[in-house]
């Protein structure tokens, strides 16, 4: 029988960090969210008073529920504050040497029998669990964004990752309301090996002025009833991340879709990253917004 995981930590408190701390407190896990950056740890901290104070405004969530939930949630800035987690989820950005480093630190901080687990979307998970001790404990738990909303995770299981601790991962993941799929550690798993291509082809489409950006997304959400056009979806994601992404798939399979257009990298050098910085493919009300303006 799976074992009962309760005490979750969560490490990086970006965009997606942010709405995994969200997903655990919702479902009555106790979380430990870590950011080292002070400005990040501060916007983790509003990210859940904003997000759930919407559920709040919509009437799916009581103020005392709002509070509760939030009491869950101790936020540090200290991997050692991760001590006494049974499952740390790692979601900081997508950097090989990054990620190592952290779960060498971890390795020394957690108990033996605790679980540890990246969010990464393409880096190699098998690479990064031997920074460790013991690889045999280390999984995959890939998240959709925005994570407290769509209802699908990828476990990654490496040639060594132990069958219980894929158990326990599932497990956790049915309490959460996610569908858990099991796959290997090949990048982009299975959504982002299907996804960046078509995503990676609309930027484009836009760079060589085939059509408009809102054309383009029209096209998709209007003409193909996806929930979003793939720029706007771009700009959720993050252009940032998703060149990173693009850019491990296309180092590991040679695939001439997934060769980062280079309107992306010089996009993120300027600074525009999507929803996050106030401006990508489209400008936002503010940062972190979704109100295009
Ligand atoms: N955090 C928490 N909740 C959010 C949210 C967020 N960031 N964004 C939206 N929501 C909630 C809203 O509160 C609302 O909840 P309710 O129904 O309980 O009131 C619900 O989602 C619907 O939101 P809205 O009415 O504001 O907007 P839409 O109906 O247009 O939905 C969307 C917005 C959920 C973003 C939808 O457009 C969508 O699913 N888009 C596609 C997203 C997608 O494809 N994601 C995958 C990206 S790839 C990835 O993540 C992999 C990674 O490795 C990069």
């Amino acid at each position: 029988m799976a074992r009962e995981l309760s005490t979750i930590g969560v490490v990086g408190l970006g965009t997606m960090g942010a709405g995994i701390v969200e997903v655990f407190a919702r479902n009555g896990l106790d979380v430990v969210a870590v950011e080292a950056d002070p400005a990040g740890l501060e916007r983790g901290k509003g990210h859940l008073e904003h997000s759930t104070g919407r559920a709040v405004a919509r009437g799916k969530l009581s103020e005392a529920e709002q509070a509760e939930l939030i009491g869950r949630v101790r936020f540090a800035s200290s991997l050692e504050d991760l001590a006494d987690c049974d499952l740390v989820v790692e979601a900081v950005p997508e950097q090989l040497n990054l990620k190592r480093e952290i779960f060498g630190k971890l390795d020394s901080i957690v108990r033996a029998d605790a679980i540890l687990a990246t969010n990464t979307s393409s880096l190699s998970v098998t690479e990064i669990s031997v920074a460790t001790h013991n690889p045999r404990r280390v999984v995959g738990l890939h998240f959709f964004n925005p994570a407290p909303v769509l209802k699908f995770v990828e476990v990654i299981r490496t040639v060594v990752t132990e069958d219980d601790v894929v158990d326990d991962v599932k497990a956790l993941a049915a309490r959460l309301g996610k569908m858990p799929v099991v796959v290997g550690d090949k990048a982009g798993f299975i959504a982002n090996a299907l996804l960046f291509g078509y995503l990676n082809h609309a930027v484009s489409m836009f760079e060589s002025r085939y059509a408009t950006r809102e054309d383009i997304d029209a096209a998709m959400q209007l003409g193909c009833g996806l929930p979003m056009g793939p720029l706007a979806l771009m700009d959720l994601i993050g252009l940032d991340t998703a060149y990173e992404i693009l850019d491990t798939m296309y180092k590991q399979g040679r695939d001439r879709l997934h060769a980062p257009s280079p309107i992306l990298k010089q996009m993120v050098t300027a600074g525009l990253k999507g929803r996050k910085s106030g401006q990508g493919f489209y400008k936002y009300a503010e940062a972190g917004s979704s109100a295009v303006v």
